[in-house]
């Protein structure tokens, strides 16, 4: 199929000249394509997260760009577009862009976001389960294995030497069994964030963490966070979950250091450890690139799908001097969206 070809003036953006194949895409005649302009093609700005999108190509901005654009149909069937154009001088000066419809790639890039997104929901909903199992069953049967075991120790004098040395490491191997389900398990838990605030939930959780793992931290937000959308709350908390996990299990940090601020429009949050840092080729991998040897961890995959699901993005920064994790994620409130062009 030959490509879409349109030249309009860069002065008006009125089109000037287009070839069968464009009036074939567009559904609009030839005769009608002179009466409209390039900006005529495209989506009236309907997106809700237009404010945080890098701003349009100008039509009549540099030439040679190479961008994708929102185009509709006569029909209002919207068409993503790859745009490539040139510059001429040609009754005055206008400009000669081919269109390439990736409406189809858009489409399969989506089913590929929201399988990634049902993935790390499933993942969530394994975790609660498994944390709920291990408090619920293993702790309790941990309990009763305690109690048998005070039993025994009650004839400890009866015991020969070895038997009696075998029942207090026993002792000392369920104490262990213990602390970690306990740390598996709070580490798995699912949010207080019903009942609590988003800087209440994270006192109450990084105690928590303090507690069982050891691992010192340092919350810092402000006194006043305002108000915080659920979305975003939940976010915030799940990423601050997955980040202090890795910090306990990975980083070998005996502490870190969580900030959380606001700026105009978007929220920020910062987790940073002071560890041996992420083994090189690890950050590289990710759902789109999976190579069949080592896996990619769901746990990092994850936190950026969450972000993303929100409009936001997820950066990490990893060396010798430990690990930083960075996350912004748009504040939009629900009746200011489509007056939001903060740039
Ligand atoms: N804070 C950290 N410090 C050091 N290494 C880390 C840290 N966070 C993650 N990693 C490394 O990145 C890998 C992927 O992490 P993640 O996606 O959370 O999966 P998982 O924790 O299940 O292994 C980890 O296996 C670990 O090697
Ligand atoms: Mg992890």
């Amino acid at each position: 199929m030959p490509q879409p070809m349109l030249a309009y003036r860069l002065d008006t953006l009125r089109f000037i000249a287009v070839n069968d194949a464009a009036v074939r895409h567009y559904g609009y005649s030839r005769r009608e394509f002179l009466t409209m302009t390039i900006n005529d093609l495209c989506l009236p700005d309907d997106d809700p997260w237009s404010g945080a999108e890098p701003p349009r190509l100008d039509p009549a901005g540099p030439p040679g760009l190479r961008t994708t654009w929102r185009h509709r149909h006569k029909d209002g069937t919207p068409i993503d577009v790859a745009v490539s154009g040139v510059s001429l001088v040609f009754n005055g000066r206008a400009r000669v862009i081919a269109v390439n419809d990736i409406t189809e790639r858009k489409r399969a890039e989506e089913e590929l976001r929201q399988l990634s997104s049902r993935l790390v929901r499933s993942q969530d909903e394994e975790r609660r389960r498994i944390a709920r199992e291990l408090h619920d069953a293993t702790s309790q049967t941990l309990g009763a294995l305690a109690i048998n075991l005070g039993v025994v120790n009650e004839s400890a004098g009866s015991l020969k030497p070895e038997a009696r040395e075998a029942l207090g490491d026993s002792f000392r191997l369920l104490e262990t069994c213990t602390r970690e389900i306990r740390t598996m398990s709070y580490l798995l838990h699912p949010p207080m964030l019903e009942e609590l605030s988003l800087p209440g939930a994270l006192h109450w959780y990084t105690r928590g963490f303090t507690e069982r793992s050891g691992t010192q931290v340092y919350l810092e937000m402000p006194p006043d966070l305002g108000d915080v959308p659920g979305d975003v709350a939940l976010t915030l908390y799940r990423i601050v979950q997955e980040s202090l996990a890795n910090v306990y299990r990975h980083s070998g940090s005996r502490s870190a250091t969580i900030r959380l601020s606001r700026e105009p429009g978007e929220i920020v949050l910062t987790v940073a450890d002071r560890g041996r840092g992420i083994p090189p080729g690890v950050l590289e991998r990710d759902l789109g690139k999976q190579s069949s040897g080592s896996s990619p961890g769901v746990g990092i995959t994850g936190m950026k799908e969450k972000a993303r699901q929100l409009g936001g993005r997820l950066e990490i920064q990893s060396g010798i001097q430990g690990t930083t994790v960075t996350v912004v994620l748009p504040l939009l409130q629900e009746g200011a969206r489509s007056a939001g062009s903060s740039g």
